[in-house]
Formats: structure tokens, sequence, C-alpha cells
């Protein structure tokens, strides 16, 4: 039986992950902020009580990824998703030129980028030691050169920009270890960071996601998703 690790798994996208693996007979661990305001994760724990685990975890907090990396200890993961992630204030103001909120700014850098950073290193022996050593990165379009004609939202673009690059540098890194690494734009989804205009549901979102990984090979590692299956330019 497979074992896949999910951040951010109490909501949106990482709780589609949840249920998908865990209806697919995976052993899955699933990380969450504040278990008490979990529900919807914390019932799944009473129909999968044998195969998932539910652990604490802020990765913006050194000392919670360091609590976390102990409960974890040395079992291995086939697959790691990296889906936790903020956008930052929606208030028209902090991410608008000539208005930017720097604190807000490194709020999201922390998250989407260090905390990625940190996670892969956190949990990088674990993928050493898995069968399908697979590490997956939920960016978004919005991080993506090419796809930028509008402007704007500089906090959120450059955060998915940088991610998208220290995901290259790892597929690199990772490839003598046999490591496939890749990144993903889940669609515009109807998530509460998506809101309610997105243009998938969860499911379609993590259907398609989910083939994809599952034909992630080290001869395709380093490439950027969309969840379709299409690529992405950068
Ligand atoms: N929805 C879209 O249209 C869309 C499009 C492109 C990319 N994405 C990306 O997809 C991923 C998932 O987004 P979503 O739509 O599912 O968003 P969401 O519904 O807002 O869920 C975000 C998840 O990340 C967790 N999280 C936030 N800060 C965290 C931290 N410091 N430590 C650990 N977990 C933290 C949240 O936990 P709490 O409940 O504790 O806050 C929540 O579980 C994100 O990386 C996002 O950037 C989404």
């Amino acid at each position: 039986m497979p074992t896949v690790l999910i951040t951010g798994a109490n909501r949106g996208l990482g709780l589609g992950f949840t249920k998908h693996y865990l209806s697919h007979h995976w052993r899955v661990i699933a990380t969450c902020r504040d278990q008490n305001a979990a529900s919807d994760l914390m019932a799944l724990k009473n129909q999968y009580t044998e195969n998932l685990t539910v652990l604490s975890l802020d990765v913006s907090e050194d000392e919670s990824i360091a609590a976390f990396k102990d409960q974890l200890g040395n079992t291995p993961l086939d697959l790691f998703i990296n889906n936790a992630g903020i956008y930052g204030p929606k208030d028209g103001v902090s991410a608008v030129l000539g208005s930017t909120n720097y604190e807000a700014w490194r709020a999201v850098m922390e998250v989407n980028v260090y905390g990625t950073q940190k996670m892969v290193e956190a949990t990088l022996d674990n993928v050493r030691g898995g069968g399908q050593k697979k590490i997956v990165i939920i960016s978004s379009k919005m991080g993506s050169m090419t796809d930028n004609t509008s402007g704007g939202q500089y906090i959120y673009r450059s955060s998915k920009a940088a991610v998208n690059a220290i995901m290259r540098s790892m597929a690199a890194d990772l490839a003598g270890d046999g490591i496939s690494v890749a990144s993903f734009h889940p669609g515009w989804v109807r998530t509460d960071m998506g809101g309610p205009n997105g243009l998938i549901n969860v499911d379609e979102s993590i259907a398609g996601m989910t083939k994809v990984i599952e034909d992630l090979t080290p001869n395709n590692s380093g490439q950027f998703w969309n969840y379709d299956g299409e690529n992405i330019g950068w």
C-alpha cells in the first residue's frame, strides 16, 4: 500500500487529494494547522481509521516543522504533495504597484516558497526511502511569465514563480536519486481561495492532477503541468 503526505489537507484541494487517495486505498498522512477546526478531515478519520493519519503542521513555523518531522520519523513516502498555500490580501491595495504591502509579501513567501523548500528538505529522506519517489508542488498559472499579460498581483505571482524555480532545481538535483518532481496549476477551482466563480470544482481538478501524477517518471520530471495534463509555459 503506497503512502502519500499531503499538506493543507483540512479544506479545498488538500482535502480533495486526501479523499481521492483514501478511496484508492493509499495510506494518507494529512496535515493541518488546527485539528480542532478541521472537522471534515477529522470526520474522515472515523471512516478510514487504519489508513488516515492526521498530523499538525504550520509550514511557516520552524518549530512546527521540527515537531512534524519527529512524528513522521522514517516513514517511507511514495508521494509528497506540497499543497498548503496562501494568496495574500485581496484588498485591491496590498499587491498593487505603488502601494505594495511588504509585510504581507513576506508572509506569502514564508508559506508558499520557504515553506515548500523547508518541507521538501524535511521529508527528503522519507521520499528517498519510498517506492514511487515523487514530489508534487501545487503552484499556479499566476506564476507563469508567459501567461502574465494582465499584470498586477505582485505578491502571489512572484511566490508561485519562485516555487516553480525551486521545483526546477529540485528536479535536477534529485534526478540522481530517481525522484520525480513536478509543479501543477490546479485550474481555477471553486475553493475558499478560488472563490465561487472558479471554472471547475475540486473533484475535476483532483481527477486531472492525480492522473498526471500517476504517470510521473524521472523521464518527465521538472515540468509545469496544467491539471488536464497539458504543459504550461514558464
Ligand atoms: N483554488 C484555485 O483556484 C487555485 C488556483 C491555483 C493554485 N492554487 C493553489 O492550490 C493550493 C491549495 O489551494 P486551495 O484552493 O485549496 O486553497 P484553500 O481552500 O484556501 O486552502 C489552503 C490550505 O492551505 C493551508 N495553509 C495555509 N497556510 C498554511 C500554513 N502556514 N501552514 C500549513 N498550511 C497552511 C490552509 O490551512 P488553514 O485552513 O489552517 O488556513 C488550507 O488547508 C494552494 O497552494 C494554492 O495557491 C489554487
